[in-house]
């Protein structure tokens, strides 16, 4: 094998297409172009992402987005050693869209195929980012995803635990929702949180009496509701203040959930004596300011090195997936056909619970 490898990943299991080149070898890798073509407006109307809408969106921008990644990066498709392709978890339409994209270009250029899972490449970011070293602890927090791995290798992962219900970046969005704010809910629900007050409304902190790593974010939402009920009620509307007070109870109860699921996370792993302890978080819920900060001061007080890689890495795209295909192909793996999978757990010890994340959409 060559000991530099060039890499043409493609991303469609949500509603982002993305195709990406990177190349890479022995001591790390670059991203050479990265392309990413949001859907948001298309599903603005439905209050979530419609799968038959998404899949066909997909199918229209696809060979558009590897066009424009293959000239971005400023290479041929005979500088490419090889195609890596989410194959899976996601919703099937989508994924099916990317799969027989890949698999066109494949066919037509003789070039290997990897299949990824996309939850693989959220994982093995922060090597790509940061050069983490195996094994480290990886916490995926987004709208789709909420799980706790150790990364072992390309292709091995434990995972600790993840939500039994709703993703927390899901919680956002509907804490928003009901509160009347824009979506997605994330990033407003933080910037309404820091005018108001944690403490006013006391929202539950779901599962933290009990052992292990899982978590639970619906009960939250239903607490919500009451509360702003509640509010509505006693003073007939809801003013600027019981919103930010609101925003700020709620996102109070996420990050409180997840610093102490972390932390319990962070206890196993470090069980297994890492040679270089690293705690790494993914996923749009990881922008969140006072969340970053309370898994950065845990792992402080830990004595592990923290790692978030930038946003645009964090949140899908299709550099995560080229990297993964190569960090498989470098390990020695030989590209095996695969199929496209809507549920494909990184641990098949540890299978995902069903309905978790937004729709189920994501194992
Ligand atoms: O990783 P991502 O772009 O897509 C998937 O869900 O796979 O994550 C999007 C989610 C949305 O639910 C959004 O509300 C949430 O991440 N999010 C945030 C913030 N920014 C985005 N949640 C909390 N605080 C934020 N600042
Ligand atoms: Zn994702």
């Amino acid at each position: 094998m060559r000991d530099t490898l060039t890499i043409l990943g493609i991303e469609s299991s949500c509603d982002d297409t993305a195709a990406a080149v990177v190349r890479g070898g022995e001591t790390g890798g670059t991203i050479l172009s990265s392309v990413v073509s949001g859907q948001t407006e298309l599903h603005a109307a439905f209050g979530g992402v419609v799968p038959e809408i998404a899949a066909r969106a997909h199918a229209e921008k696809l060979d558009l987005c590897v066009e424009e990644a293959l000239e971005r990066a400023g290479v041929g498709l005979d500088a490419l050693d090889a195609i890596a392709v989410t194959a899976g978890p996601g919703l099937i339409g989508g994924v099916l869209s990317g799969v027989m994209c890949a698999r066109a270009i494949a066919a037509a250029t003789g070039l290997p195929l990897v299949g990824v899972n996309h939850l693989a490449g959220h994982a093995l970011t922060p090597r790509l980012t940061d050069g983490l070293r195996f094994p480290y602890l990886m916490l995926l927090v987004s709208g789709g995803h909420c799980q706790f791995l150790i990364a072992e290798g390309p292709d091995r992962f434990t995972r600790l635990g993840g939500t039994i219900d709703d993703a927390p970046g899901e919680a956002f969005d509907k804490t928003a929702k009901l509160l009347g704010l824009p979506q997605p809910g994330g990033p407003v629900v933080e910037a309404e949180a820091q005018s108001g007050d944690p403490k006013r409304f006391a929202f539950p902190r779901p599962l933290l009496d009990r052992p292990g790593c899982d978590m639970s974010f619906s009960g939250l939402k239903t607490a919500l509701l009451r509360t702003r009920d509640a509010v509505v009620a006693e003073k007939g509307g809801l003013g600027r203040q019981d919103r930010a007070d609101l925003c700020a109870g709620f996102q109070a109860a996420v990050t409180d959930v997840l610093r102490e699921r972390s932390r319990r996370a962070l206890a196993r792993y470090l069980e297994t004596a890492p040679a270089e302890p690293a705690f790494a978080v993914a996923g749009g819920v990881a922008a969140n300011g006072p969340i970053r900060a309370a898994l950065q001061a845990l792992s402080a007080e830990l004595g592990v090195r923290f790692v978030a890689p930038p946003l645009a890495l964090c949140t899908d795209n299709a550099a995560m997936i080229a990297w993964a295909g190569l960090e498989r192909l470098r390990a020695g793996e030989k590209p095996a056909p695969f199929v496209a999978r809507p549920r494909w757990p990184l641990d098949d010890r540890s299978p995902a619970l069903l309905g978790s994340g937004r729709k189920g959409a994501k194992a």
